[in-house]
């Protein structure tokens, strides 16, 4: 199995990436960490402690960032609704936060591992910032950083931002200058990456999971359930599954920080005009069934208790 962290700001498609990653038999999740994006800290470690709950999954969960780096707070409540996770309405939040913010737990986790951890990014990068700024000591444990975010054409929340990177551009500035292998998941790929309402509602009595995404789905405004919602987040996980889904290209990204019309660009130079090293690999495309049949397949076997085998409990008892 993967180790990986999966840093979020669930978020509707943060919950069914979330599924997907933590009911993985290939992935082992050591530990979840929020952040603000989609909407406040508050809001999206809540949505994590009740996914966390409803699974009765045992992978600690660490609040983390609740603002950006620099700039303002930006959400995405719009898409995702008041609470982030509109639409279900969960039993008891049993679970709890480790005592310690996300940055510290991530550092412990990661210099433990005896192997490389891979970090999945989902939401603004506030947190892997300022872990690499803080334990740069880190990055030697790091495999990996595997994350949704970007785009290579055009974007989402300004004409050529996406949410994620506007919503800290100096993050992921950061992030994209660490010197680790980095595989960008950007918009582009989500619109390839849609499932329609039908099908999960062939799959809503399967299993409490696929009940809550069916439900979420009704609020969720990333896409429309007869043409396809897209699953920007679910990208990330699926590449970490099935890679051979996916056209990639190594090449330069840069993050513009400055300029107030382009602030948040992910600037990726694909056809190598700068001659730079590359510090990514751009996902180009995925292919859609291959896309489809991993999430749903993955939706239906999420009964039963999820196995994360070396999940860290103990961040509990620090
Ligand atoms: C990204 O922004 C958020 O609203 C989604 O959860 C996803 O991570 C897409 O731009
Ligand atoms: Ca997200």
């Amino acid at each position: 199995m993967r180790k990986i962290i999966i840093d979020t700001d669930p978020g509707i498609d943060d919950a069914a990436a979330l599924a997907l990653a933590v009911f993985s038999k290939e992935l082992d999740v050591q530990l979840i960490t929020t952040v603000a994006g989609n909407v406040g800290l508050d809001k999206t470690t809540y949505n994590a402690l009740r996914m966390v709950s409803l699974w009765d999954a045992r992978i600690p969960v660490a609040a983390g960032a609740a603002r950006p780096l620099s700039g303002p707070v930006y959400d995405a409540a719009e898409a995702h609704g008041e609470s982030g996770m509109d639409g279900f309405t969960f039993d008891a939040v049993t679970a709890r936060t480790v005592p310690m913010h996300a940055v510290e737990a991530m550092r412990r986790v990661l210099m433990r591992s005896e192997e490389k951890i891979t970090l999945v990014p989902i939401g603004p990068l506030t947190n892997i910032a300022l872990l690499f700024s803080t334990y740069p000591e880190v990055k030697e444990k790091i495999d990996e950083i595997v994350l949704m975010g970007g785009a290579f054409l055009r974007g989402n929340i300004t004409p050529m931002a996406e949410f994620n990177i506007f919503a800290d551009p100096e993050a992921a500035d950061i992030v994209f200058k660490s010197g680790l292998p980095l595989v960008m998941c950007g918009l582009e790929l989500a619109q390839m990456a849609t499932i329609t309402g039908a099908m999960v509602g062939a799959l809503r009595e399967k299993n409490p999971t696929a009940r809550m995404v069916c439900d979420l789905f009704e609020h969720y405004r990333g896409g429309d359930l007869e043409n396809g919602m897209r699953m920007y987040d679910s990208t990330a996980i699926c590449y970490l599954l099935a890679p051979e889904l996916y056209t990639t290209k190594d090449c330069f990204i840069g993050i513009e920080t400055a300029s107030p019309l382009t602030r948040g660009m992910t600037v990726c130079d694909l056809e190598g005009f700068w001659g730079r090293e590359p510090n990514g690999k751009v996902c180009t495309a995925v292919d859609p069934e291959g896309f489809r049949r991993l999430f749903l397949e993955g939706l239906e076997n999420a009964s039963g208790a999820p196995e994360n085998p070396t999940a860290a409990m103990w961040l509990y008892d620090c």
